[in-house]
């Protein structure tokens, strides 16, 4: 049967009246679904707001959770600003362009980012909402990652193109919203948040990064809109800047940020 009929007979069958671009969506996301079944736990760290910490935080909760024992992988997800390759000092390291694509393994966590197929990493990435749609779409369908404890993935600010297609096709567990203690960053995250629990996703919990050790206002503000608990905090050190430009990272170099990390993750950990 051409692909084309099994589609309409598909949607004829289970869901009448439903689009076929939406149809489209939801067997993307079965595959990639079966692609990721080797995978226990799936995190999103996310926030609509940028510049908050969120590849910060992803990239400190994978290491963390590999440095407690964990097998972990870390998808760079910002399609726009693949920052993740970066922070590790490895913007040299590429993924073979071969299906399936084997993500790069650095400190004993595996590592993926579209960054790691682009030749130039100063390149702007200028796509329209479809064709981010795709490209993300594509990359998680052909990335293998085997049999992991927890991937985290970093996600792109925003409320749009980006977010919307990890919300649609990755089988997430949640997300980790990040926000900072400023009303713009609660604001902004609460929107995320918002929008995550709209489209069925579950919100995890709230951290605050650059925090003084002390949530704000604005972030408890946060927490009780999107009914969930806040995780933790990260305070704001102006060593973090430094060490990312080193290409380090946080929790293996700073005793500080590793106990912060620890007690994120033991309070995720709660979760069924
Ligand atoms: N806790 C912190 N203390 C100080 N600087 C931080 C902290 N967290 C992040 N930063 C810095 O803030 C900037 C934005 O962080 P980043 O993780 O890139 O945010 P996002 O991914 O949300 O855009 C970076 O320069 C980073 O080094
Ligand atoms: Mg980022």
């Amino acid at each position: 049967m051409a692909e084309e009929e099994q589609h309409r007979e598909h949607n004829h069958q289970h869901s009448p009246g439903m689009h076929p671009s939406f149809l489209r969506v939801l067997e993307q996301k079965k595959r990639v679904k079966q692609k990721l079944s080797g995978i226990k736990h799936k995190i999103g760290v996310y926030s609509a707001k940028g510049g908050v910490g969120k590849t910060t935080v992803a990239i400190n909760l994978a290491y963390a959770l590999h440095k407690k024992g964990f097998k972990v992988g870390l998808l760079d997800a910002d399609i726009d600003c693949p920052n993740v390759t970066m922070f590790l000092g490895i913007e040299d390291r590429k993924m073979e362009p071969v299906l399936p694509l084997k993500p790069i393994v650095y400190e004993d966590v595996k590592v993926a980012s579209t960054a790691m197929l682009v030749d130039e990493m100063k390149r702007p990435i200028i796509w329209r909402g479809p064709i981010v749609t795709k490209m993300l779409g594509d990359f998680f369908e052909n990335t293998e990652w085997g049999e992991l404890d927890y991937l985290i993935a970093d996600i792109s600010p925003g409320t749009s193109d980006g977010p919307l297609t990890i919300m649609q096709v990755l089988d997430l567990d949640g997300f980790i919203i990040v926000t900072n203690p400023e009303r713009v960053a609660g604001i902004n995250s609460m929107r995320s948040g918002l929008m995550a629990k709209r489209l069925g996703v579950a919100v995890l919990g709230v951290v605050e990064n650059m925090s003084s050790g002390k949530p704000s206002k604005t972030t408890e503000e946060t927490v009780k809109t999107l009914g969930t608990e806040l995780l933790g905090t990260v305070e704001r050190r102006k060593e973090f800047a430094e060490l990312t430009d080193k290409g380090k990272i946080h929790v293996a170099e700073d005793a500080g940020a590793q106990k912060e990390f620890n007690a994120i993750i033991d309070k995720l950990a709660k979760h069924p």
